[in-house]
């Protein structure tokens, strides 16, 4: 970590599970997205539901492939034309699903951020940093091109860019990977947004950038109350920082409880199979996840029964025949599974 990057003091975020929740902000019901990749239907989300209200995380996890970015996609309306969105995606009360395009740009602009992976796909190498913010702000807020201004670099400060009013000059490629990744931030808040979504924002970080920019994340939220829907392939990110996560598997919610719940009481054999699977020491650090033993379902055919029936080592014949039922159980703890770990009832 170069001496720049080196984090101003940040708050320690609110333990996992004791923010309280208000009216959601977001509510995703039912959300099912049938893409088309070579003439083919890919049902790569297949009934996803959750909730997130104001200064709240969720986070989606699962492997590679389970749809996590598909389902972030629909909820800002950026998929492809192509793609077929079924159920609801309210944004404060709107169901954004079938909005007219006009009209979902604009709340896309203002009230909904994305933060990507990749900082080199999020910025114009050709282009310095600051105009970059101050562009993205005069595109959606009536500022004055110096008062636009004024607002990036208060922004550049927020996310502890040091010296922001000397490095709003700078090209992106005299910045650190981390430094970037604070930048594509900085922009994505230009307008204040009321919901921001992070795609596996910190993946391509270093652990000790990574915990910084997720501290950092959790500390603008909390400061500027917006809800936080974290995706990540990454167990122990979700662990620290959220207050609920979801578990997907090839377009399903595996499992969905509060994160103290979840990793107390683990019920659905699939995030076992994750838990199980986190990267030892000796790996790269935040390395994708090895892949639980055998290979995601074809999302080009329908499913009968369970996703994970074949990988399962709890699978029975009606796993691969019968879809399993969501369960509730505990009180907010909710499985897909026929034969789940614990105590409880069983579907
Ligand atoms: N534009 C597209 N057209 C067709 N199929 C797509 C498209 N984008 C994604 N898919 C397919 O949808 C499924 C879900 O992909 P998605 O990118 O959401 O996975 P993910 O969980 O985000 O994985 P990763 O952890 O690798 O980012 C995959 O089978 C993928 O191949
Ligand atoms: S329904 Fe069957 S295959 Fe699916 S996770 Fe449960 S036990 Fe495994
Ligand atoms: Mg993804």
């Amino acid at each position: 970590m170069s001496a720049a990057d080196a984090p101003g003091p940040v708050l320690a975020p609110p333990p996992a599970g004791e923010r309280s929740a208000g009216a959601p902000l977001l509510e995703v019901d039912g959300l099912r997205v049938t893409l088309v990749a070579r003439g083919r239907q890919v049902h790569a989300v297949d009934g996803l539901s959750y909730r997130v209200a104001a200064g709240q995380t969720v986070a989606i996890i699962g492997e590679s492939g389970s749809g996590k970015t598909v389902s972030s996609r629909a909820v800002m309306g950026l998929l492809p034309p192509s793609a077929r969105v079924e159920g609801h995606v309210r944004f404060a009360g709107v169901d954004l699903v079938g909005l007219p395009e006009r009209e979902l740009r604009r709340r896309r602009a203002v009230d909904l951020a994305i933060v990507l992976q990749d900082p080199a796909r999020s910025l114009d190498p050709t282009m310095r940093i600051g105009p970059q913010i101050t562009e993205a702000i005069r595109a959606h807020l009536p500022l004055s091109r110096r008062a636009a201004r004024e607002r990036a670099i208060e922004l550049l400060g927020r996310v502890r860019i040091p010296e922001p009013r000397r490095r709003y000059d700078d090209y992106p490629h005299q910045l650190s990977g981390g430094m970037r990744q604070r930048v594509v931030i900085a922009a994505a808040l230009s307008c204040n947004p009321k919901l921001l979504i992070a795609d596996e924002a910190t993946t391509a970080l270093d652990v000790t950038t990574q915990a910084q920019i997720m501290h950092l994340l959790v500390e603008l939220q909390a400061e500027l109350g917006m809800a936080l829907v974290l995706i990540s392939h990454d167990l122990g990110l979700a662990a620290t920082y959220t207050d609920e996560v979801v578990v997907m598997y090839a377009g399903r919610t595996m499992e969905h409880a509060p994160t103290r719940e979840l990793f107390h009481n683990v019920r659905s054999p699939y995030t076992k199979a994750l838990l199980g699977a986190i990267p030892r020491l000796d790996r790269p650090p935040h390395d994708r996840l090895p892949v639980v033993q055998g290979r995601p379902p074809d999302l080009t055919r329908r499913m009968q029964g369970c996703p994970f029936h074949l990988r399962c080592p709890s699978a029975a014949e009606r796993c691969a025949a019968e879809r399993p039922p969501e369960v509730v159980d505990p009180p907010g703890h909710r499985f897909a599974c026929f034969f789940p770990h614990g105590e409880g009832n069983l579907p």
